[in-house]
């Protein structure tokens, strides 16, 4: 049977690469993209589908109640697939205001005019689904030889970022409690890949190496992570979603925790490597040191640490393997080449994403160019 998707945060990272991969899985499937557009989503990312009319958007908020129950009703929306938010932890320390509003309150705006669609006459329709993406950072940060988070590893939310998605996710579960809703969680690990945009940590560090910019490397650079390739994610959520229809939380990780620092050395390998066998590549990136062989680690500056910054996360994935059998696909080796990669053929996305001010910000703090 085609479902009808709402994929809100569409525009996004993660959102984006999941319409992709659901549109070429299933073609018959109609998608509708919610998404408000803000510095983080870029019709862009989804211009070869809306060109080719596989799938639909709408540009709007998740926290206008009238305009997401018009949505639901309009398009017969059956399975909800909830991306949308407010994604940055640095962005979240400067000012809160905004996670709450988007990541919580949009959260319960979404669950309740699903209830409000998908139970009618004390009944709930058949085979409704909402599936809702989150973090591994609800469950805080880990000692080095403490055991990696489980589903039912305590919530301890430490930036505003990880409490607003800690109450988006407290909110689902409530909905579920009280009101019988069929809900599914994912609590993924640090996503990278193609579409990122280039304020978190390796899209950052991809650009700026390209411009010749510093790599701010925050601390020490010993704080751990767990990264997960984007397309291994979208798999992941895409099993859960043809999976039983019951409420269930997946953590979701890429079985791969490494430092930040080991990170931003890998990536610039490859890039030196890259402008090593490809040498139209100096002509196009000038300001990168790999044009005029120098390493781009050469690059790498220790800078002022995060507030609060989290140390280790780290995820087992063992309820999604064996209930689901879904293990990822890449490692951090092929996914950070293919990422490379990508952000070198697509250099018209990443110009295009980055508006002025936010050019001249990072130019302003890492220097070269804006
Ligand atoms: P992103 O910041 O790249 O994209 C967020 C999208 O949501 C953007 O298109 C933005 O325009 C849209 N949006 C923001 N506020 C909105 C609003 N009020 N109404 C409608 N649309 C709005 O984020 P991402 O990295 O793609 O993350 C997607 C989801 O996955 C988020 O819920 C995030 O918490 C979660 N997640 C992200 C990671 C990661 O590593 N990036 C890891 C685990 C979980
Ligand atoms: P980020 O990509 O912002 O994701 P998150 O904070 O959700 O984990 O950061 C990943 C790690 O990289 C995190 O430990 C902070 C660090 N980091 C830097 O060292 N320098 C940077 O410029 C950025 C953006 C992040």
């Amino acid at each position: 049977m085609p479902r009808n998707l709402l994929v809100t945060g569409g525009a996004g990272f993660i959102g984006g690469n999941f319409v992709h991969h659901w549109c070429a899985r299933y073609p018959d499937d109609r998608v509708v993209v919610l998404d408000a557009l803000t510095y983080a989503g870029n019709r862009a990312t989804l211009a070869s589908l809306l060109d080719a009319r596989r799938c639909e958007f709408v540009h709007g908020d998740i926290t206008d109640r009238p305009l997401v129950s018009s949505v639901l009703e309009r398009y017969r929306i059956d399975t909800v697939v909830h991306f949308a938010a407010e994604s940055h932890v640095d962005r979240s320390i400067a000012d809160p205001t905004a996670f709450v509003h988007t990541n919580v309150l949009g959260t319960q705006v979404l669950l309740e005019a699903c209830r409000s669609a998908w139970y009618q006459n004390g009944v709930w329709q058949a085979g409704a689904r909402f599936h809702h993406v989150s973090t591994d950072e609800v469950y805080g940060s880990l000692g080095p030889d403490d055991s990696p988070f489980t589903e039912s590893s305590p919530y301890a939310p430490n930036s505003p970022y990880a409490a607003s998605k800690a109450g988006s996710d407290h909110f689902v579960r409530a909905y579920v409690h009280t009101y019988g809703l069929t809900a599914t969680i994912s609590n993924a690990s640090n996503n990278y890949g193609p579409y990122h945009f280039p304020e978190k940590l390796i899209p950052l560090m991809i650009v700026n190496a390209l411009h010749g910019r510093r790599l701010p490397v925050y601390g020490d650079g010993q704080q751990i992570r767990d990264w997960l390739y984007v397309a291994d994610h979208c798999r992941a959520i895409e099993h859960i979603l043809n999976g039983p229809n019951v409420s269930d939380t997946f953590n979701v990780g890429g079985r791969a925790e490494h430092r930040n620092l080991d990170i931003v050395r890998q990536v610039c390998a490859l890039l030196d490597e890259r402008f090593r066998s490809t040498p139209t590549l100096a002509a196009r990136f000038p300001d990168c040191p790999a044009a005029h062989g120098i390493s781009c680690a050469t690059l790498v500056a220790h800078v002022e640490d995060r507030r609060g910054h989290d140390r280790r996360y780290a995820i087992d994935p063992t309820h999604l393997s064996t209930q689901l059998g879904v293990e990822p696909q890449e490692t951090l080796e092929s996914g950070l080449a293919r990422t490379v990669d990508w952000f070198l053929d697509h250099e018209s996305w990443w110009r295009g994403v980055m508006d002025g001010s936010y050019r001249q910000w990072i130019a302003d703090q890492y220097g070269g160019t804006a």
